[in-house]
Order: C-alpha cells, then sequence, then structure tokens
C-alpha cells in the first residue's frame, strides 16, 4: 500500500467485499431527508433533565414499499436527538425491550465509568432472554433497564450514542442503535450561524437489504463476528442519511450548518459537491469548536468522526440542485440538495470561532504506543491492539488524571481509532504535518496504512475503566479493543 493521496489508498483496505442489496432500490433523491425528532425530557429541575428511553423492535419503511425491522432507541433509526445544555446533567433511563444484551455508550462524552458503556455493563433483556446464547461473565450486568447519567461537563459539540455490547456492537448498531446528543454553551450560541431549521444534523450510514426489505448483514455462524470475507468491515450498497436512502431536501439560497456524522460501521466517505462553487467550510470537529473555520472542497470522514461545516448556497440559483457525493465510491449519490427560493440571511462565519487554543507539544511527558495489527484474538483470527485482543480483565495502561501524554497510534490497514473519556489533539502524522482534518478536538482519528498519528492526551475526570479502540465495528467486535485505567 502507497500513500500517494487519501483518495487513493483509503480504497483497498477499506473493507472486504461490497454486501449487495437484493432488494429493489429506490431510484436515488426521492426520499425526502427526515430529521430526527429532538428527545422530550419527562421532567426537569435546577440541574438536570430526565428521560426514558425504551430499545425496541420496529418495522420502518427505509426503502419505499418495503419493510425493515430495526432495533432502535424508541423505534427509531436514528433514535432521537438529545438537545442539552453544557454543565447540565442529562439522567436517561434505558429500557431494554429488545431479545439482546444492550450497552449504551455516549461517544465524546466525560462520562463518569458506571455510565459510559463499558461493554460487559450490560442491560439484559427484561424477557429472560439470555441473548446471544454466550455466557458474558464480569462486569455490572443489571436486567431490563439501566440508568445512565451524563454530566455534560464539557464544551459544546455534537456527540452520540450507540450501542457498545461486547461482541455485538457492529450488528447492533448496524441495526439501528445509534443517535446524535449535542450539547450547546453559550460561547457557541453568541456566534452567528445558522439556526433553527437551518441546522441540520446528517448521520450517513450504509446498510444492504434483502428482497424482503429486511437489514443483511454477515453474521458468522458460530458466534460473534462476522463471515470472513468481511472481517475487513462490512460496506454496504445503499447510503442512508437520517435513516433514509439517498434523500432529497429543499434548502433556500442561504448559509446551512451541517452537523455531520459518518456512523457507519466501517466506510470511509469522501464528501464533495457535484457542482461548484460550494465548499465545506468547517467550524467544528468531534470535540467542538474550531478557534478558525477552515475551507475544504472535499471532507474525509471516517467512521464515527464528526465534521460540523457551513455551506452557502447563496452561490447557487433557485431551481439548481447539488448533489453531495462520495468520492471514494465512484462518486456515488449521497444525498441532493433543491435549491428552492433567494432568502434573507443574516448569518456569518466569525472568523475566530472560539477560544479554543491548540496546546504546544510538551516535553518530558510519558509516551504511550498502542499498535493497531491483525492478529490471533483470543484463538481466533482477528484484530489486536499491542498483540493482544480485548480481554475486559486486563488494562494496558494506568493514566494518571490531569497529566498530559502524548499516545501513538501505529497501524498495518486503515483503522479509525477513537479514545472514550476525553478528547485529544492530533500533534503529527506520518511523522509530518496534520492533514486537513485533524484540527481541533478530537476523539476519533483515522489512522491511515502503515502511519503513525501521534496525540496529546489528557484526562481530567473520573477515574475508572475506560477502552480505546478501533472504530470500524467489525474490527472492533473482532477484539481491537482496549481497557485503560484512570487513576
Ligand atoms: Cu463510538 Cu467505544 O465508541
Ligand atoms: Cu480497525
Amino acid at each position: 500500500l502507497t500513500l500517494t493521496s487519501c483518495g487513493q489508498e483509503a480504497r483497498p483496505s477499506q473493507a472486504g467485499e461490497l454486501l449487495r442489496s437484493k432488494a429493489k432500490l429506490p431510484d436515488p433523491f426521492q426520499v425526502p431527508l427526515p430529521i430526527p425528532p429532538v428527545k422530550k425530557p419527562l421532567r426537569s429541575d435546577a440541574k438536570a433533565d430526565y428521560y426514558q428511553v425504551v430499545q425496541r423492535t420496529a418495522s420502518l419503511e427505509i426503502l419505499p414499499g418495503l419493510k425493515t425491522e430495526v432495533m432502535g432507541y424508541d423505534g427509531l433509526l436514528p433514535g432521537p436527538t438529545f438537545d442539552v445544555r453544557s454543565g447540565r446533567t442529562t439522567v436517561i433511563e434505558q429500557v431494554n425491550q429488545l431479545d439482546v444484551p444492550t450497552a449504551v455508550h455516549l461517544h465524546g462524552g466525560h462520562t463518569p465509568a458506571p455510565s459510559d458503556g463499558w461493554p460487559l455493563d450490560l442491560i439484559m433483556p427484561a424477557n429472560g432472554h439470555g441473548g446471544h446464547g454466550h455466557h458474558m461473565t464480569g462486569g455490572n450486568p443489571t436486567t431490563g433497564k439501566r440508568t445512565y447519567t451524563y454530566p455534560n461537563t464539557q464544551r459544546a459539540a455534537t456527540l452520540w450514542y450507540h450501542d457498545h455490547a461486547m461482541d455485538y456492537t457492529a450488528p447492533q448498531v448496524y441495526r439501528g442503535l445509534f443517535g446524535l446528543h449535542i450539547v450547546r454553551d453559550d460561547e457557541e450560541d453568541k456566534l452567528p450561524l445558522p439556526k433553527g431549521d437551518r441546522e441540520i444534523p446528517l448521520v450517513i450510514a450504509d446498510r444492504a437489504f434483502d428482497a424482503d426489505g429486511s437489514f443483511l448483514y454477515p453474521a458468522a455462524k458460530d458466534g460473534p463476528g462476522v463471515e470472513s470475507k468481511y472481517m475487513e468491515g462490512v460496506v454496504a450498497d445503499v447510503t442512508l442519511v437520517n435513516g433514509a436512502p439517498w434523500p432529497v431536501h429543499e434548502v433556500d439560497a442561504v448559509r446551512y450548518r451541517f452537523r455531520i456524522l459518518n456512523a457507519s460501521n466501517a466506510r470511509r466517505y469522501e464528501l464533495a459537491f457535484d457542482k461548484g462553487p460550494a465548499t465545506f467550510v468547517q467550524i467544528g470537529s468531534d470535540g467542538g469548536l474550531l478557534d478558525k473555520p477552515i475551507e475544504h472542497k472535499t471532507l474525509v470522514i471516517a467512521p464515527a468522526e464528526r465534521f460540523d461545516v457551513i455551506v452557502d448556497f447563496s452561490q447557487y440559483q433557485p431551481g439548481d440542485e447539488v448533489t453531495v457525493v462520495n468520492k471514494l465510491d465512484q462518486n456515488g449519490g449521497v444525498l441532493r440538495f433543491k435549491v428552492a427560493r433567494k432568502a434573507a440571511d443574516d448569518t456569518s462565519v466569525p472568523a475566530t470561532l472560539s477560544s479554543y487554543a491548540v496546546t504546544p507539544r510538551p516535553s518530558g511527558v510519558v509516551r504511550r504506543e498502542w499498535r493497531f495489527r491483525r492478529g490471533n484474538a483470543g484463538g481466533h483470527h482477528g484484530w489486536t491492539i499491542n498483540g493482544k485482543g480485548f480481554d475486559p480483565a486486563v488494562m494496558q495502561a494506568q493514566v494518571k488524571l490531569d497529566q498530559y501524554e502524548i499516545w501513538s497510534f501505529v497501524t498495518d490497514v486503515h483503522h479509525p481509532v477513537h479514545v472514550h473519556l476525553a478528547p485529544f489533539q492530533v500533534l503529527s502524522r506520518g511523522g509530518g504535518n496534520l492533514s486537513a482534518y485533524d484540527h481541533g478536538w478530537k476523539d476519533t482519528v483515522d489512522i491511515r496504512p502503515a502511519e503513525v498519528v501521534e496525540v496529546l492526551v489528557r484526562f481530567t475526570a473520573h477515574k475508572g475503566k475506560y477502552l480505546i479502540h478501533c472504530h470500524n465495528l467489525e474490527h472492533e467486535d473482532m477484539a481491537m479493543m482496549a481497557g485503560f485505567e484512570t487513576i
């Protein structure tokens, strides 16, 4: 593998065989873009908002004329959006009405360990089903429900929540267990950015469908993981945005803010507009606002990454159609915008967005290396970190709170690496400068084949057991995950 350009070296390692649908697929750009509903609290007090979510199956019309059974938070795909204030606590009672154990992780959250969704802190099904038929020991399981407490003591950012059950995260997220959790704060509210229905989440995920509309997923027949030809990761032929196949959305000829999440199990995208002059003006990354906006012609986004962008449609005429395509997939369509009319626009993108500042590289700090490689994970073929498949009893590092550390991520093939609990700042990529997509606070960084990425990390609160793992969910289930402990 060579490291020529992002687009070229990304494809061969991005996944195994394409999973093809057998269902009749709709023409693209016919289905309207859905917006996931914002979840309402059951009650609120001075410090917290209290919610209940029911994890259940539901039969949804994702492809026109067909029914797909999903596993969804409140039966939705994506789940409802939590829209919360920095510093106010969110308390969510998660009720599991599914037949399988689940665990909920708030991705990007500064979450105390008991609520972080450790893969064995399972919510066992209330109906007595053991789930996948193999025994899970350790952890702190509950039956039927579990309450998660998120202090939201962090700056405004686009977070997301998803299933994290031991060995079965990939199929369960694939079937629908993912949603957005947006944190807002005063610093961001003061900016003259697009708001209301001009602030739109775009949750991108690829899926394949059987002839009857049900999801196709190549689960291994004999336990966790996927069929071996898909162990590189499942990439499928239908692109869903907010749960709709290749949707279309009408816009005014003004600025819009899009919070883009790649919720795919394994697929990378290089998003681009099929016709100029629009660009993606990035204002934020995984961990919130950048200090200054960065303009991108194309946006490379790996699984679990978020990009917060402004797109200015005033550069188009009413009647124009502009399509977002994926350059890593022969310019296949993702979604289309129809520019409907001219309209007033009092928004702007300030030259300075945030007081966020780049922390200079410290010297004399603890350094750790995390090697992500194919390997023997617990007796079967899989993926490893530092030569080991995930073992919940093993903590690969003990990390002191409040101290900067420099972590190096080293890979064989492409891996999007995610760290729980705190965001990090990328220091170097491939021994040199950052890529255009590495700026700001990140919690997931895409490590390209044979590359080393150094990040600066510091955990400022919460002692306990946390995870570092590959966010290619098939790799994760096939053991590319490690525990570390904050002390
Ligand atoms: Cu988004 Cu440990 O995961
Ligand atoms: Cu990986």
